[in-house]
């Protein structure tokens, strides 16, 4: 997998521009936070850094070793070739201790926890407590972490990261340095897209690049696992990976919705499924342009894209068996069946509307 092989491994590869740029200013300074706090949507590098930061505070080969205190090594980054560095990077090293909150979130793990901060670190300069998916930690946990969250042992430090800071108590956040990953823009999806691309020997013109960072929806990762699936898929024009994304192809279905034109729903929907064409994609899509539609109409935001002719019961009528057909995808033998069938039934249930 594209977005496991290419994961930073550096400070310097880290794209988020801010993030990085703080995170090196407080790794080059001679005192080091107790807690960090790493914030941001999905996919955004929070996983990455907690562990590029426990390597860089156990490796042997920077500022922050032992042998360092009197040769001339003076980057804080990690080298990635040491024991430690690799014995981190296999999750096997005994200073650095990951947990999945989602998963261990109860007042005996958090217990637990507490209790393996009062060990000295064995073969690295700190124990790293790493706190993933944070905001799932029980009341109770929260409570349990305070006081040492205040004052660890000086060998120390925790990492909690987490994509929703306003589950965080407060009591927690202002005990951290918090680190903000926001969302990743298309710039920085783009950059990365390109490092892949040129060790991968993928070549993608820019465009077709911009194309997939603009659908990624501001995470690394998906913009690492759409440019997998369309290497994949030996797709290679802007058309075809439109069409892929469901883009294009959203605009031209709903027109042709529009004239409740079946013959030419069933024959488009073909063309889509024999190209590959992502069904969840596709009805994702057409649900947000007709939720915009539908605010459209109701003067609720500005017209900004062209209003489109069905009424507001069409819509309405028209979203709800889509959301049905989405949750069909799940159990269906053949990809397309329940968005053909969702527009069969709209053009019958409007066709009805009008006899009677
Ligand atoms: N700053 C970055 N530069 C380049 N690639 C990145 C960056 N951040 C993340 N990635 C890519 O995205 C993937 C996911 O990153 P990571 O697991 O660190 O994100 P996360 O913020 O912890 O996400 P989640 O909230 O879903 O756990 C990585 O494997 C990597 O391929
Ligand atoms: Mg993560
Ligand atoms: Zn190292």
């Amino acid at each position: 997998m594209f977005y496991l092989k290419y994961r930073p491994k550096t400070i310097r590869e880290i794209d988020n521009l801010s993030a990085k740029i703080m995170i090196g200013k407080i790794l080059e300074s001679s005192t080091l936070p107790h807690a960090f706090l790493l914030v941001g949507q999905k996919g955004t590098g929070k996983t990455s850094t907690a562990r590029i930061i426990a390597k860089a505070v156990n490796c042997l080969n920077n500022k922050f070793s032992q042998s360092a205190k009197t040769s001339e090594v003076d980057t804080y980054e990690p080298c990635n070739k040491c024991a430690n560095c690799q014995s981190i990077a296999l999750s096997s090293f005994t200073d650095v201790i990951e947990m999945d909150a989602a998963s261990n979130r109860g007042i005996e793990d958090i217990k637990n926890l507490i209790r393996e901060t009062s060990f000295l670190p064995m073969s690295g300069g700190y124990r790293v407590f790493i706190i993933d998916e944070a905001h799932m930690i029980t009341n109770e946990g929260f409570n349990a972490l305070l006081k040492t969250l205040e004052e660890p042992p000086k060998s120390a430090i925790f990492i909690l990261a987490t994509t929703n800071l306003e589950k965080l108590p407060k009591t927690i956040i202002s005990r951290c340095l918090k680190i903000n990953f926001g969302k990743a823009s298309n710039t920085d999806i783009f950059s990365m897209l390109k490092r892949i691309s040129k060790s991968e020997n993928i070549n993608f013109k820019d465009d077709l690049l911009r194309l997939i960072a603009s659908h990624s929806e501001n995470s690394f990762r998906d913009g690492a696992k759409i440019l997998e699936e369309i290497n994949l898929q030996k797709i290679k024009t802007i058309e075809e990976i439109e069409k892929y994304l469901g883009i294009r192809g959203r605009n031209d279905l709903i027109e042709i919705i529009e004239v409740k034109d079946l013959k030419k729903t069933l024959s488009w929907i073909n063309d889509f499924a024999q190209n590959g064409g992502d069904f969840k994609n596709l009805i994702e899509d057409i649900l947000s342009q007709l939720h915009s539609q539908l605010l459209i109409k109701n003067k609720v935001i500005d017209n900004e894209s062209k209003e489109i002719s069905l009424t507001i019961s069409e819509i309405s009528l028209l979203m709800k068996l889509l959301i049905e057909a989405y949750q069909n995808l799940r159990n269906t033998p053949i990809d397309s069946l329940p968005v053909e069938i969702a527009l069969i039934e709209f053009y019958n249930r409007v066709e009805e509307k009008k006899l009677t």
